[in-house]
């Protein structure tokens, strides 16, 4: 096929792109997501901050923008994200204990339910374990309303959303041999043991030369695929340029389609001056929306 989305269909994955609503007015934007991309991931429009500013009253129109604009042309939508340390408004900032457990399954509850039945795949904890060496959780408001929170969390989002998988998604956890890699695993080895719902893994995989495509990369997605639940590429960029970039972009596709459970890949925005790397130009696309080398290899490798 000739595009993203159609080859990956031919693989039986989903190709998909990180969106802001605010770009939906912008042609070019619009004409390469409509015609590259068969998922979507709302890149700030579904997160705390925005879906529940004060507590209690939630606001879904720029997500649901997201939502009806890729629905409306036979794209999934990625959920993201449910509870997370960041971009949280202020009103949670400022809760702890037993408040802020109450406040966040509310959300869980009302965000998924709101979205239920059109939502692929949820990220329903984001980025819960330190960085370093420590395999830790990673200190937060949430975290010290006790280490059940993730599993709390799960838990409500498949009562409220039961046809959603539900994902525990992360960076760094792309090195088989890190600390965290081995955390996060460790907590999906434990829910499926003790039937907490899980369906699926993101790996961030934001690639730069601080943290680096690991050649190991294919071992981590086989590894997780074997605990019985999905793998998936949730916020794919990779800094660079030319050649060097499109090899990179190449060996995670190659790696994806080399494991049967990994069933996407979503990067993480369209032109590079879409990208949340203020420098850089990690995407597939230049800021004219032209295709680049990354493209072409990736478009191979599917
Ligand atoms: C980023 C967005 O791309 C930015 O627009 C925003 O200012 C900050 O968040 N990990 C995640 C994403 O899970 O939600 C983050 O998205 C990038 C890192």
């Amino acid at each position: 096929a000739t595009t993203l989305g159609a080859s990956a269909a031919e693989r039986g994955r989903y190709f998909g792109a990180a969106v802001a609503a605010n770009k939906l007015s912008d042609n070019t934007y619009v004409t390469i997501l409509n015609r590259e991309f068969n998922s979507v991931t709302p890149e700030n429009e579904m997160k705390i901050d925005a879906t529940e500013p004060q507590q209690g009253v939630f606001t879904f129109a720029n997500a649901d923008r997201i939502v009806n604009h890729a629905r409306g042309r036979g794209m999934q939508v990625r959920g993201h994200t449910l509870a997370w340390h960041s971009q949280q408004p202020g009103w949670m900032q400022n809760m702890s204990g037993t408040a802020l457990r109450a406040a966040m399954l509310n959300h869980v509850t009302q965000v998924a339910t709101h979205y239920r039945g059109q939502i692929h795949s949820w990220d329903v904890v984001n980025e819960a374990f330190a960085d370093g060496s420590s395999g830790a959780r990673r200190d937060s408001n949430l975290q010290r309303t006790g280490n059940d929170w993730i599993e709390a969390a799960f838990r409500a989002a498949r009562a409220a959303d039961p046809g959603a998988k539900l994902c525990y998604n992360d960076y760094n956890t792309d090195d088989w041999t890190h600390a965290k890699t081995q955390a996060v695993y460790n907590l999906v080895r434990d829910f499926k043991t003790r039937g907490v719902p899980i369906d699926c893994v993101g790996l961030q995989s934001h690639f730069n030369p601080n943290s680096p495509y690991p050649g190991n990369y294919r071992t981590t997605l086989s590894s997780f695929a074997a605990l019985g639940v999905d793998v998936q590429i949730t916020e794919l960029d990779i800094e660079g340029s030319g050649t060097t970039q499109a090899n990179t972009y190449r060996n995670v596709v190659n790696d994806c389609l080399a494991v049967a459970r990994c069933t996407g890949i979503t990067v993480w925005g369209i032109r590079d001056t879409d990208s949340w790397r203020a420098s850089g130009t990690p995407l597939l696309f230049d800021g004219n929306g032209n295709k680049k080398p990354a493209y072409d290899a990736t478009l191979a490798a599917l």
